[in-house]
This record gives C-alpha cells, sequence and structure tokens, in this order.
C-alpha cells in the first residue's frame, strides 16, 4: 500500500482530502497528520486512523514524517507551506500542493530540484489542475485562461468595498475554503498567485495566460490551441475531484461522487474589473519582474493576517501592498532557492511594524 503524510489535515483541502482517502479504501495508509492548532480535531483524526500527529510541526518533524511516506499532501496556506514543499521534494516524493503560494514564488526552483531528487510536483488547485489534466503531448497551445468566480465583492464599486466586513470577504460565492485562501479570493491577488503557479508549473510564458471571470465556477481553465480551437475543463466545483487525480495519476478510477451531468446552467465570461481590483493593475506593470509575485506574496501574507484580526479595513489591503512593492521591485532577483528565503525574509522583516 502507498504510504501518504497529510499537511493541514484540519482545514478544508486536509478534510476533503481524508474524505477521498475513505472513498478509496486500502489504495494508501496515512502515515501522520499535522495542524497548527486544532488539537482537537486533529486528535479525532488520528484516532480513527490509528496515526502518529504533530501540531505545529518543527523542522526535524516535518522532515521525519516525509521520510515515511511516498506521498506528501501540503495543504497548509501561505509561505509556511513552502517548507513542506521543500522537504517534500528534497526527499524525492511525490508531493501533491495545494499551497499555491510555493509554487508562484518558487515553482522553478522546487522543479529544478525536483529533476536532481526524482521527486514529482502535482498541484492541486483546480485551475492548475485543469490546466495539467487539458495539455496533451502531441498539440501545440498558444495562451491559457484561468477562470476567477470574481469573489464574494464581484460587480461591487470601490467605495462599496470600503465598507465590507471581514464576514463579507470571508463569504466566496461557489467554494468553501479556509480564511486565506477566501480573502485572496476577493482581493483577486488569489488568481494572481495561480498565474505565477501555472506560468512555473508549466513554462507557459507570462504574455500567454489569461485571466476570465466565470461566476458559475464551472471552467477551471482554458486551453486555446494553435489550431484555434480552446478546450475547456469542466468539472463541479468539488475539490475532491481535483485531490483524487492527483493521488491516482496517472490510472483514473471511476468518481465516487454523484455528477449532475444534466444540471442547467449558463456560462459567462467576462473581463475582470481590473479598475476596482487594483491588484490586478500591479500585476499588469510588474508581471515580467521575477521580484513581484515574491514581494506581493511577502506582503499580502501579513496584510490578510492584519485584515483577519481586524487591524486594517478591506482596502487596507490594497494600500498595504501597495506602499510596500515598490520598495524591492528593483533589487536583484534571486538566483536560487536560499536568495529566494532570505529576500522572502528581508521583505517581511521590513514590514512586520505598520507603514505609515
Ligand atoms: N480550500 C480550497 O478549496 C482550496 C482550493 C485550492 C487551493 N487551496 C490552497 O490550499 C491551501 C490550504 O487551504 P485551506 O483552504 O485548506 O486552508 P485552511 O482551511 O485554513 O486549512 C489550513 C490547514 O493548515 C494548518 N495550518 C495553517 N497554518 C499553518 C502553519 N503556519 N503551519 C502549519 N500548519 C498550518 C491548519 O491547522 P489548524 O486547523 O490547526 O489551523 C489547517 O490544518 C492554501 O494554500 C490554499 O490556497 C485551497
Amino acid at each position: 500500500m502507498k504510504t501518504l503524510a497529510l499537511f493541514g489535515s484540519t482545514g478544508s483541502i486536509g478534510k476533503q482530502t481524508l474524505e477521498v482517502l475513505r472513498a478509496f479504501p486500502g489504495e494508501f495508509e496515512v502515515v501522520g497528520l499535522t495542524a497548527l492548532t486544532n488539537a482537537e480535531l486533529l486528535a479525532e483524526q488520528a484516532a480513527s486512523l490509528h496515526v502518529q500527529t504533530f501540531l505545529a510541526p518543527t523542522p526535524e518533524q516535518i522532515d521525519a514524517l516525509i521520510d515515511r511516506a511516498d506521498y506528501v499532501i501540503n495543504a497548509v496556506p501561505g509561505f509556511d507551506g513552502l517548507a513542506i514543499s521543500l522537504a517534500a521534494v528534497n526527499a524525492g516524493k511525490i508531493l501533491l500542493s495545494a499551497n499555491k503560494e510555493s509554487l508562484a514564488i518558487a515553482g522553478r526552483f522546487l522543479r529544478e530540484l525536483a529533476q536532481k531528487t526524482g521527486a514529482e510536483i502535482r498541484p492541486l488547485d483546480s485551475e492548475a489542475s485543469a490546466i495539467w489534466q487539458l495539455l496533451t503531448e502531441h498539440e501545440e497551445i498558444s495562451s491559457v485562461t484561468l477562470t476567477c468566480s470574481g469573489g464574494p465583492f464581484r460587480g461591487l464599486t470601490t467605495a462599496e468595498l470600503a465598507s465590507v466586513t471581514i464576514e463579507q470577504a470571508l463569504a466566496h460565492p461557489t467554494w468553501k475554503m479556509g480564511p486565506k485562501v477566501s480573502i485572496d479570493s476577493a482581493t483577486l491577488i488569489n488568481k494572481i498567485l495561480e498565474v505565477y503557479e501555472v506560468h512555473n508549473l508549466f513554462d507557459i510564458p507570462l504574455k500567454d495566460i489569461h485571466i476570465t471571470i466565470h461566476p458559475q465556477s464551472l471552467v477551471h481553465s482554458m486551453v486555446h490551441t494553435k489550431t484555434g480551437a480552446t478546450k475547456m475543463h469542466i468539472t463541479q466545483n468539488d475539490m475532491r475531484l481535483f485531490i483524487s487525480y492527483a493521488l491516482h495519476y496517472p490510472e483514473q478510477p471511476d468518481c465516487p461522487w454523484p455528477i449532475e451531468r444534466h444540471r442547467r446552467s449558463e456560462m459567462d465570461f467576462t473581463p475582470p474589473d481590473s479598475k476596482t481590483f487594483r491588484s490586478l493593475q500591479w500585476f499588469e506593470l510588474h508581471k515580467g519582474n521575477p521580484n513581484f509575485p515574491i514581494i506581493l506574496n511577502a506582503l499580502n501574507d501579513l496584510a490578510v493576517a492584519r485584515f483577519l484580526r481586524g487591524e486594517i479595513s478591506f482596502l487596507g489591503i490594497y494600500d498595504f501592498i501597495e506602499k510596500g512593492l515598490e520598495r524591492y521591485l528593483w533589487e536583484t532577483p534571486p538566483s536560487s532557492l536560499e536568495e529566494m528565503l532570505r529576500f522572502h525574509g528581508k521583505i517581511q522583516a521590513g514590514f512586520r511594524t505598520p507603514i505609515m
């Protein structure tokens, strides 16, 4: 039986991963689970699986757990997820990463390392997984489009965004997710991270990755071929389908969950509103600068945490990042993983105190 370590088992992706494993009994043996603070749920999960658990695991504990696993699932949000991706790739394991942040800022370095260690990196994020599933070896592509629900504030003006609450920002219209990714979806910074994730994983030039607003979240990505065709990946918005795909790749079992094949649904595709969601303006301005995703991610981690603690407003997230962005854009870009880690640390150290 294949062995599996699940980092972030008490979260949205973690819990859905356990559901997928239950749907395929006897295929995977879980060797360990981790969480940050939710000791109660972690103990409950461990009791039913009879496995080792770690709360806020140390680097040594992460390594020890990964050592015992063939498959490593990274369902930890934010920059902290990079330590898990890095340890898994270093150890030559099959990494299934829902953590898009590590793939967005260090995907290329992780892939280079994987070539040396024999590790494999598989995305769990629906958009990146959809691109993975749509790409074929025999077909040349001209570009790809990532779909975006638009988040809970689609259609609002900047003036209306000024007074939105934390609860409203957390209430994603089509996906039920953890707090960090929910806020990133509301600011659309999530989509920018996904563009870099896809760029790094599949070597698609940034100029060929487009974003479209698709409120129904049924199409997860599109691939435009050189012959003028567009291929779409369409499924119900259920992360278990993407988790199961990555776990079973390349041979796929029949889907164990009911699929609504005849659901009536409109499908809209419209350009994003970059005037209101100004993260998209920064992206257009700076996307070719390799420092941009690293700075954006480092500042965004801090800004989202502040917003969730009630220290800044929703628009304050944009203000916070905007004020910090320019400071590091023109530094020499990191040329190794170690330099990237140092760069991230330097940015965050410079902004731990409020920016005036
Ligand atoms: N949820 C989705 O549908 C979805 C879809 C695509 C991609 N993703 C990506 O998947 C990742 C996880 O998202 P999620 O929605 O599952 O998050 P979540 O619900 O907040 O769960 C996060 C999990 O990681 C643990 N954790 C949080 N911070 C940690 C840290 N600093 N160190 C170690 N463990 C930590 C949490 O433990 P506690 O419970 O103890 O806090 C929890 O088990 C994110 O990168 C997100 O962008 C999520």
